[in-house]
């Protein structure tokens, strides 16, 4: 018997729940071979105990066909992530997701959307499992610019299949409702419908579920923070003192929420003229840095006003996808791998804790106050031209 050997048979073992082999995801680590007798440890990400012992059996039975007498498998685990749910502790209604990113604004209109869904993809193509959830159930956004608007999402029993759209598990009530209709919904209804979309939606084991939120600071971003642990916030803002008085207001609620900072995403930055190259700043331009080290945070990117980007979000084809080589592509993996140094330095440090924001009083009264209520303006992008012609 080789290792060679091993290794084939293995390929016949399907990680629990996907079409994949624990060798192809390169989960098999050491495999040692003395006579007939093989000893291998398999480094899993699931903390499930019925994954394990459903790879343990699989493992035996594969190995046993190529005449191994005795197998010593050891399966390594992650942690089970802790779920709790009184006051005193943290809540996670999702706890095999790994980490939760909140993409948020005080200003609607800023590109929230636009910034989720060039962020996911970013992640996803750097190898990452990721999800798009669009928490924003008034103006779900989400369909459109991942060329989801036709799709319906598949049942099983009373949960929802995420649909799927470049490489990243998608949700939003854009693609629940009939296209074109509203909802006229009180706030605990918007609660319950952020919980659902946690709870009742079949979401892998991801490495991060970036959440697009509705503009400002209100119910579902609070029923979020106390829903899962929020690995990371990043606020959204253009550049002019309109908006980045909002931003101040969005970054303060990360505070109040105890969700760790990732930074500030300068959006709408300056417009280069496709046609003359000159760069107007038609919003201003880097004026968020200052804001954003007011709250001990960082600039993560500034991306310009471009007609692509636009373009990209009307007809589902997001710029970081399909115009890869672009400037503005670039900009966004540099943003998606800043993003992913936070997380894991927040992980490090003993990872994000939502215990202290848990509700003391009693349901449907609010716990906290965060402020000011969502806003729904609309900012306009501005995307007239810098008047050369
Ligand atoms: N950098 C950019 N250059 C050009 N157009 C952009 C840019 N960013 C966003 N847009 C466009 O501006 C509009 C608003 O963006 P988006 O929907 O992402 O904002 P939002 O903050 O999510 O809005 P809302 O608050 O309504 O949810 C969209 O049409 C989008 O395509
Ligand atoms: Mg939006």
């Amino acid at each position: 018997m080789t290792k060679e050997k091993v290794l084939e048979a293995l390929k016949n073992v399907t990680y629990p729940g996907f079409t994949k082999d624990i060798v192809t995801f390169g989960f098999v680590k050491d495999i040692e071979i003395s006579d007939n007798r093989v000893a291998l440890s398999v480094e899993i990400t699931s903390s499930a105990p019925e994954v394990k012992e459903q790879l343990n059996k699989d493992i035996e039975v594969e190995l046993q066909k190529i005449g191994a007498s005795e197998v010593i498998a050891t399966i390594m685990q992650p942690k089970a992530p802790r779920e709790m749910s009184n006051s005193m502790s943290g809540k996670n209604l999702v706890p095999h997701v790994k980490n939760f990113v909140m993409v948020s604004s005080g200003k609607g209109g800023v590109g929230k959307s636009t910034t989720s869904v060039n962020l996911a993809i970013a992640m996803a193509m750097q190898g990452k499992k990721v999800g798009l959830l669009d928490a924003d159930i008034y103006g779900p956004n989400i369909p459109r610019m991942m060329g989801l608007i036709d799709q319906r999402p598949e049942i099983q029993g009373n949960k929802v299949l995420p649909l799927k759209a470049y490489g990243v598990e998608v949700m939003s009530m854009g693609s629940l409702m009939e296209p074109g209709q509203s909802l006229i919904w009180r706030g605990s209804m918007i609660m319950k419908a952020i919980e659902q979309f946690l709870r009742d939606i079949l979401w892998s084991e991801l490495d991060v579920l970036v959440i697009d939120m509705p503009p400002g600071t209100g119910d579902a971003q609070l029923t979020l923070a106390q829903s899962v642990p929020v690995t990371a916030g990043v606020t959204v803002t253009t550049p002019q003192e309109v908006s980045l008085d909002d931003s101040r207001r969005s970054l303060d609620m990360f505070q109040k929420l105890h969700i760790p900072i990732a930074g500030v995403v300068e959006n709408m930055s300056g417009f280069i003229c496709p046609s003359c190259e000159t760069e107007s700043d038609i919003f201003g331009m880097g004026t968020s840095e200052a804001v954003a080290k007011e709250f001990d945070s960082t600039l993560i990117v500034r991306v310009p006003i471009e007609p692509a980007i636009r373009i990209g979000g009307d007809t589902g084809m997001p710029i970081v996808y399909h115009k890869p080589d672009s400037e503005t592509a670039k900009r966004y993996q540099e943003a998606a791998n800043k993003l992913i140094a936070f997380i894991d330095k927040v992980n490090e440090e003993g990872g994000a804790d939502n215990s202290g924001i848990q509700p003391t009083t009693p349901p449907g009264v609010s716990a906290c106050s965060t402020g000011a209520a969502p806003q729904q303006n609309s900012g306009g992008c501005g995307t007239g031209g810098c008047g050369c012609h």
